[in-house]
């Protein structure tokens, strides 16, 4: 979704800005643009499409200045084109905005605009920022009182770099629901939506919080909250160096992403796992290990792939430990009236920790002090930092919009979270805590063999790159991974996907199955409901479909029912999701490529959906 990036410093602007929103490209953008101010001067060049051939139009590297801003824009308000890409100008030019967000009383701010003269060249929430700047420091001559009453105006969610042409050493920042973070460089200031564009300049970056201000030059910066009291925020240290983001000799960030998750499972064990004494550790504060202790329910909240996730966090806790446990999508819990029962734990889960409804869903749970423990990707996201506690998914930067690494990581947190209640509790004594912990030790092995059947699985893509629609199926565990591949599939290849429980489809999808309609089974032996399964596939087979199993290996018998088959090593059935969802994760990205499209890149998406 949108990205921002503001520079002021001592090089040149245009260069950093441009580069910085390369590195937000994941995000998932149609139209971009930059502005640079030199001696009072704003030199703006902006247009749809992607960033390279923008650059190829219209040279952004030529504007001049050492002090900037650009956008990357994925649109809301306003079709995409070239009048709508950022940034925007005040009717009288004063004032240069760029916006991550939506304002959702823009329509009544336009309307009070309009009486007071402005006019508005789109249909941007945008500009009516940039004009309400204008506006409010036309009154009173003053830049604070400005932003205060600018903040004070505006609905709903606002991350901003702004340039006022009155002040020509500063970059304007204003923080509300869209992540804003300070990158503190020497003699240099960076002012984005994630620290990607910032850690190739420096490592000390501030994180802004909600209703914030920031005001800064190329050496100095001071923060305000929204009565402009001067805040003395905690300046943090990254961590991550600039080459998270590079391909490292992988066509694509998806499939770098898909390659390396046999090493972020060996990082969560060996953050999480002490293999000595054979124990987890999720490195909780005491407040939340109380909470544990305390809980009867565990609720999920999340979107997308996080929604998966949970939904295998659910069948574990409740499977393993006999805990009451549901999921529910972000979106849809934040508009209804919940019961919560006492002692409660709700969990949250987001790669980005950005997520607008899923944020939006903390934020109540907090006004109703429900407890919250966020899993998240990204330390010091935006839930990261209003949820009571926070289990990393040590996933380390996911680039590619399709998440892959992120699902494999949560699906272990999941796992360990319900070790580690079991251990806490005493549901589950050492010696179990132990097998399982065993099973989870072979889970990088078994990946790499997978992974190693590279050639194989590309040729099963080879052979459905063509159609135009697929089923995809599992019983049981394995149901979130159906929903998963299917995902997976439909956000990069474009083909119409649809996960259902085996036994559901007699309930109606079966009416779609023909020669036409590939269906993917997760058939592994290794679940209760592996003998109906069988009946499953029967039917389908019965109508023609054709059926493409990732089966155990050593498991001939399933043979007999399906087309093709891809085998993946046994393990414990609450593991083998991690295996089976890798096949299907690699299929999604063959058939894309096949189609000659992009997978880092695919259309309408957004890496981080910051918007509701
Ligand atoms: O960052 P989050 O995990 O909160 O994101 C949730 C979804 O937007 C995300 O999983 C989305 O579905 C991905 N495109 C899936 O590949």
């Amino acid at each position: 979704m949108c990205g921002i990036v503001g520079y002021v410093g001592h090089r040149k602007a245009s260069e950093v800005i441009y580069n910085g929103l390369l590195q937000l490209e994941y995000r998932g953008y149609d139209s971009s643009g930059i502005c640079c101010e030199e001696e009072g001067v704003f030199y703006q060049k902006k247009d749809i499409g992607k960033l390279r051939d923008i650059q190829e139009k219209h040279d952004l590297l030529s504007l001049p200045g050492n002090k900037g801003i650009g956008h990357c824009r994925w649109a809301t308000h306003g079709g995409v084109s070239k009048e709508n890409a950022h940034p925007h100008t005040s009717m009288g030019g004063l004032f240069k905005v760029v916006h991550n967000g939506i304002i959702e009383n823009y329509m009544e701010l336009r309307e009070e605009l309009s009486k007071e003269g402005f006019s508005f060249e789109t249909p941007t929430d945008t500009e009516v920022i940039a004009n309400l700047l204008e506006h409010f420091y036309k009154k009173n001559n003053d830049l604070k009182q400005t932003l205060k009453m600018l903040l004070e105006k505006l609905d709903g969610s606002f991350g901003l770099n702004i340039l006022c042409k009155d002040f020509p050493e500063l970059l304007i920042g204003i923080k509300h629901r869209s992540p804003l973070v300070l990158g503190l460089g020497e003699g240099e200031m960076i002012l984005a939506s994630d620290v990607l564009p910032i850690i190739a300049y420096t490592k000390n970056v501030v994180y802004l919080d909600n209703q914030e201000i920031i005001i800064l030059s190329k050496n100095h910066y001071e923060i305000y909250d929204a009565s402009l009291k001067l805040l003395n925020k905690k300046v943090s240290h990254i961590e991550w160096t600039s080459s998270v983001a590079e391909k490292h000799g992988f066509d694509h960030f998806m499939l770098k992403e898909i390659f390396e998750q046999p090493e972020v499972v060996n990082q969560i064990i060996k953050e999480y796992v002490d293999l000595e004494n054979m124990s987890v550790d999720l490195k909780l504060n005491p407040e939340m290990e109380e909470t544990l202790l305390k809980t009867k329910r565990i609720n999920f909240v999340a979107c997308g792939t996080s929604f998966h996730a949970s939904l295998m966090g659910e069948f574990m806790i409740e499977e393993v430990l006999r805990i009451p446990s549901e999921v529910q999508y972000a979106s849809e819990f934040r508009y209804r009236n919940p019961i919560i029962e006492e002692d409660t734990l709700f969990i949250p889960m987001s790669q980005s920790g950005e997520t607008a409804d899923t944020l939006a869903a903390i934020e109540d749970l907090k006004n109703k002090n429900v407890p919250v423990l966020a899993v998240v990707n990204v330390p010091k996201s935006s839930i990261d930092r209003l949820a009571d506690d926070s289990i990393y998914m040590l996933a380390g930067v996911e680039i590619g919009v399709a998440s892959t690494k992120a699902f494999v990581a949560q699906m272990i947190v999941m796992y360990l979270l319900t070790l580690y209640l079991g251990q806490k509790k005493k549901i589950l004594n050492p010696t179990q805590i132990k097998r399982r912990l065993e099973d989870l030790k072979l889970i990088p092995f078994q990946m790499q063999h997978i992974l190693e059947d590279d050639d194989y699985i590309r040729s099963i893509a080879e052979q459905y790159h063509e159609k135009g629609n697929a089923i995809y199926l599992g019983r049981g565990i394995n149901f979130p991974i159906a929903l998963e591949g299917a995902l997976k599939l439909k956000e990069v290849s474009y083909i119409h996907a649809e996960g259902y429980p085996a036994a559901e489809l007699k309930h109606g999808p079966i009416a779609l199955i023909d020669a036409d309609m590939p269906v993917f089974v997760v058939a592994t032996k290794d679940t209760k409901v592996y003998a109906k399964l069988k009946s499953n596939l029967q039917e389908i087979r019965a109508r023609e479909g054709e059926i493409i199993a990732v089966t155990s290996k050593g498991d001939q018998e399933i043979l007999k029912y399906v087309e093709k088959h891809i085998h993946i090593p046994s393990n414990s059935y609450l593991l083998t999701p991690l295996l089976s969802i890798i096949p299907l994760q690699m299929i999604a990205y063959y058939i894309t490529i096949l189609k000659n499209l992009d997978p880092d890149k695919p259309r309408n998406l957004a890496k981080s959906v910051t918007v509701e």
